[in-house]
């Protein structure tokens, strides 16, 4: 066994993951994979907010079989557990998305391929020999979008993962001090066939941040949602949502799926944490979809919590690339196993042994809360 693959084993949780990537990672990567926007208060309130949360277990329940499967838009998953889309992943290891598609197949899991990924959509589809969804960003271009829709078709991605938080990019102060950009060598790969692969070489800001200010469009509105979902036989889920009403245009503009998201705390900092939104869309959306919810998530008991608030599945984020900067496909595959058996063992310990019987009744209300 090699220094670095001992060094990784003794990683016992994804907090101690993240310890490790930060001294291996280049800074302007680390930061940008890690930072959030402004003061960080978002992305510190998705940690804080699952750990105000407590459990109430339920015992003698006869745990000695937990069934953690699921099945989302005909996708047949061991576990509620996904890969967040997340954008250029060859930053942290030479085998990029390609890894984290792998070892998400390997784990039966799903990966969203991001439209910002440095390997190009084909590619990751072929790397890969499970279901895979793709995650859109709407140019203003509608050319490109539409390209992009049915290349992830043709190519036989399962769903669109539609993002509607970014109409410009959070203020990262870090990304913004360090000029972020990609080394010669990486692309925005999806984009090579429209010459937007390349971030813009001007301005004092991040690369990232002028790329999207003057290609990603920021008129978008619920109609255009509505032809995004005209243009593809696959569901569309749109990403981004904190709010009641919002899901409930987005499910009447076409979409079929709602993923409660703040961008990982990345864009409009003291946004409300995600754990704390998704009540309220649970209740407007009333079982009429699937509802996904992400950000914070680092422990089995975190994703519990997200579960028994109403929420099919979740997606972690950047402990993927974590595990994928210290050792490529097997750093991912790490960090799916221990999050999935934290999660198996909070399972048993509250008396859940399926998903069905992860209910509202495990979290403990306090008895002035109504
Ligand atoms: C480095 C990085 C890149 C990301 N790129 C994208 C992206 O391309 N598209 C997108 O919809 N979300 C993107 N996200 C947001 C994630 O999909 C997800 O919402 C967030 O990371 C979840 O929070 P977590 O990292 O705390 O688990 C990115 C997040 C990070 C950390």
């Amino acid at each position: 066994m090699s220094a670095k693959q001992v060094s990784i084993k003794s990683c016992i949780n994804l907090e101690e993951l993240e310890a490790r990537a930060g001294q291996i990672l280049p800074a302007a990567s680390f930061d940008y994979y890690r930072g959030g926007a402004c003061d960080e208060s978002t992305l510190r309130e998705n940690r804080e907010a699952y750990r105000r949360i407590k459990l109430k277990p339920r015992m003698l329940r006869d745990v000695s079989k937990i069934k953690k499967n699921l099945t989302i838009f005909d996708c047949e998953l061991s576990t509620p557990i996904m890969v967040a889309p997340m954008a250029f992943q060859m930053l942290a290891h030479k085998d990029g998305e390609l890894a984290t598609a792998r070892a998400s197949a390997n784990r039966k899991t799903l990966m969203t391929v991001s439209t910002l990924s440095t390997c190009s959509l084909e590619e990751v589809r072929e790397a890969s020999d499970f279901d895979l969804w793709f995650q859109l960003y709407v140019y203003k271009d509608r050319e490109i979008t539409r390209d992009l829709v049915s290349r992830a078709e043709a190519s036989g991605y399962k769903a669109l993962v539609v993002t509607v938080d970014s109409p410009v990019l959070g203020k990262r102060e870090k990304d913004i001090k360090n000029r972020f950009d990609l080394p010669a060598n990486l692309t925005v790969k999806n984009l090579t066939l429209h010459n937007l692969e390349k971030f813009p070489d001007e301005g004092d800001d991040s690369g990232l941040s002028t790329y999207i200010a003057s290609i990603y469009d920021r008129s978008l509105t619920y109609k255009d949602l509505s032809w995004i979902a005209s243009l593809t036989n696959l569901p569309v889920l749109v990403k981004g949502v904190l709010r009641a009403d919002d899901a409930l245009q987005a499910l009447d503009s076409g979409a079929r799926g709602i993923v409660v998201s703040n961008h990982g705390g990345r864009q409009l900092d003291t946004a409300v944490s995600t754990i704390e939104a998704l009540p309220e869309v649970v209740e407007a959306v009333n079982g009429r979809a699937p509802i996904i919810v992400d950000g914070g998530i680092r422990r089995g008991t975190d994703v519990l919590k997200a579960i028994a608030f109403g929420a099919s599945a979740v997606y972690v984020g950047r402990p993927v690339l974590w595990g994928l900067a210290l050792d490529g496909k097997e750093g991912v595959e790490m960090v799916l196993d221990l999050i999935n058996e934290e999660f198996e063992n909070a399972m048993t310990l509250a008396g859940a042994s399926s998903l069905e019987e992860v209910t509202r009744d495990l979290i403990f209300q306090s008895r002035g809360e109504i």
